[in-house]
């Protein structure tokens, strides 16, 4: 089983954790790194800006072939109670290209992920193995739970 660890993580929390799941799980790993600025005060409001509307981020060019895995273990913040807008561009662009999914959806505030994990589900037009839901505020991990599907 080929395994593809994907992150995208603007302070670094869910890049510790995404790196940590690769290395347990052997897998290979690929960070989205976008164009837009996110640097900051400017561009904290400018990732509001583009997550409110669910607009999606360019992102740079990277050269992992998706299609050549069995599983992708996506991993996001939640921006605005949803998937961060470069997370967003990746899957839009991938989504024939995964078959197989298990997410970790990363988040600052206390709340119930499931409605982003749908919301990949949704988008992916798959049904998720599982999801982690991780409350992280400044690096501290406040609750992870692992929700199974049934
Ligand atoms: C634009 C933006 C919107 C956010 N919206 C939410 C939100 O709706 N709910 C929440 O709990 N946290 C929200 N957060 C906080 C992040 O999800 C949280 O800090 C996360 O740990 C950041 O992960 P990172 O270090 O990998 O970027 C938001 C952060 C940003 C930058």
């Amino acid at each position: 089983m080929k395994t593809l660890v994907v992150y995208y993580s603007r302070k670094g929390y869910t890049e510790s954790i995404a790196l940590e799941k690769a290395k347990n799980d052997n897998a290979d790993f690929l960070c989205l790194e976008t164009i837009e600025n996110t640097a900051g005060w400017y561009g904290f409001f400018n990732c509001v800006k583009f997550a409110s509307s669910k607009k999606r981020m360019t992102l740079f060019p990277y050269e992992t072939n998706v299609g050549e895995y069995d599983k992708a273990v996506i991993c996001t913040p939640v921006w605005c109670g949803g998937i961060s807008s470069p997370m967003l561009e990746f899957l839009e662009r991938e989504k024939h290209n995964i078959k197989s999914a298990e997410y970790i959806l990363v988040h600052a505030l206390p709340m119930n992920a499931e409605t982003v994990a749908d919301e990949i589900d949704k988008l992916l037009d798959i049904k998720r193995i599982s999801f982690t839901d991780i409350q992280c505020v400044l690096g501290k991990t406040l609750k992870e739970e692992v929700k199974a599907n049934d």
